[in-house]
């Protein structure tokens, strides 16, 4: 079923690159999410994951209780297509023609891809922008914020198992060392986690041994005997497949759609493994981007709203176990009766 307010769906006058924006929700304001700037096999699979990723939004804001909508931008690059610095900037002068054609209805951030100096270009052209750099005004990189979410996350997730949130000697697998997740990676070894890392880019090896962490490759790290396991790169690590496979106790992270199809969530709950929703544990980069742009909160209040992602998690455990519930299904309902 179709459920999108709407998507635009436009080549870039200057790169030639399908330019696509998908506003899935303004119910609770206007729509909001990142620019996805990556590579697909074909360009429909950019607007199948800008679809998916943009409905993700509406219930990330929704639970987080941000009066914000769901949105997405994805450009879709060709497979082996690496952009120089003037291709950059000529597609994302594209992005913002699109943005600003659509005249405040959605505004974009960064995501996977995409950092705090593109979203400066895209300002150049469109107010409809979160996350420039500092010195123009935004609130600048996100990743940090959503790594100390993730991490909020992660300690009401070892409450629960435990009934301890200290992290110090559990054994944690991240999956992905890029911007969120190296952060991430960073923050549990300062906890003295028990870390397993791994990336697609051999190189991030390095940030691996810095931080004494034992490396596994991509496909292997999901079967890590390991307490949690963190998805922190791109979606649909979670399959039937992979879920059979897994041999931890939680998995959390701050990956957007980690599930391959949300019966997944389901198998999972059957083995007795907790999935705490990605759009509940990812939330910390928009969090702090929305209280500090648009509500001008203080750097500790919007910290404080970040943190809160703690409580927000250790409720809908207490909620799904109440009422027998998988905690997606709890997040789901709670999403749906605000949005
Ligand atoms: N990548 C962010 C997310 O998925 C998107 C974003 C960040 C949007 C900051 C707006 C501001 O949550």
């Amino acid at each position: 079923m179709f459920d999108h307010e709407q998507v635009a769906i436009r080549t870039g006058r200057r790169s030639r690159l399908p330019v696509i924006v998908a506003v899935h929700s303004t119910t609770l304001g206007p729509a909001a999410g990142g620019l996805r700037l990556w590579h697909y096999p074909d360009w429909r699979d950019g607007l199948t994951d800008a679809l998916r990723l943009s409905a993700a939004m509406t219930s990330k804001f929704a639970v987080a209780g941000l009066p914000c909508g769901g949105g997405k931008t994805v450009v879709a690059l060709p497979e082996g297509r690496e952009l120089g610095e003037g291709e950059r900037r000529d597609v994302l002068r594209d992005v913002a023609d699109v943005i600003d054609s659509l005249g405040g209805v959605y505004a974009t951030g960064p995501d996977v891809g995409t950092g705090p100096d593109d979203m400066a270009v895209i300002g150049e052209t469109t107010p409809h922008v979160f996350c420039r750099p500092a010195h123009l005004g935004g609130s600048g990189d996100s990743s940090p914020h959503t790594a100390l979410g993730a991490l909020a996350a992660l300690r009401a997730v070892s409450r629960r198992l435990y009934g301890s949130p200290e992290l110090n000697g559990r054994g944690i697998a991240v999956v992905g060392l890029g911007r969120v997740g190296a952060g991430l990676a960073r923050l549990l070894a300062a906890e003295g986690a028990v870390l397993t890392v791994t990336d697609i880019d051999p190189d991030k090896r390095r940030l691996g041994d810095e931080l004494g962490a034992a490396w596994r490759a991509p496909d292997d790290i999901l079967s890590a005997d390991v307490d949690i396991l963190v998805p922190a790169a791109l979606g649909s690590v979670l399959t039937g497949r992979t879920a059979t496979e897994l041999r931890c106790r939680a998995v959390v992270g701050p990956a957007n759609n980690q599930l391959a199809t949300p019966d997944v969530a389901d198998l999972l709950h059957r083995r007795g493994i907790i999935w705490v929703p990605d759009f509940v544990a990812g939330a910390g980069g928009v969090i702090n981007a929305v209280s500090t742009e648009l509500h001008h909160v203080s750097a500790e209040e919007a910290r404080a709203r970040v943190d809160a992602i703690e409580d927000t998690v250790g409720d809908l455990l207490d909620t799904a176990e109440r009422h027998g519930r998988t905690p997606a299904q709890a997040a789901w309902d709670l999403a749906r009766s605000r949005a």
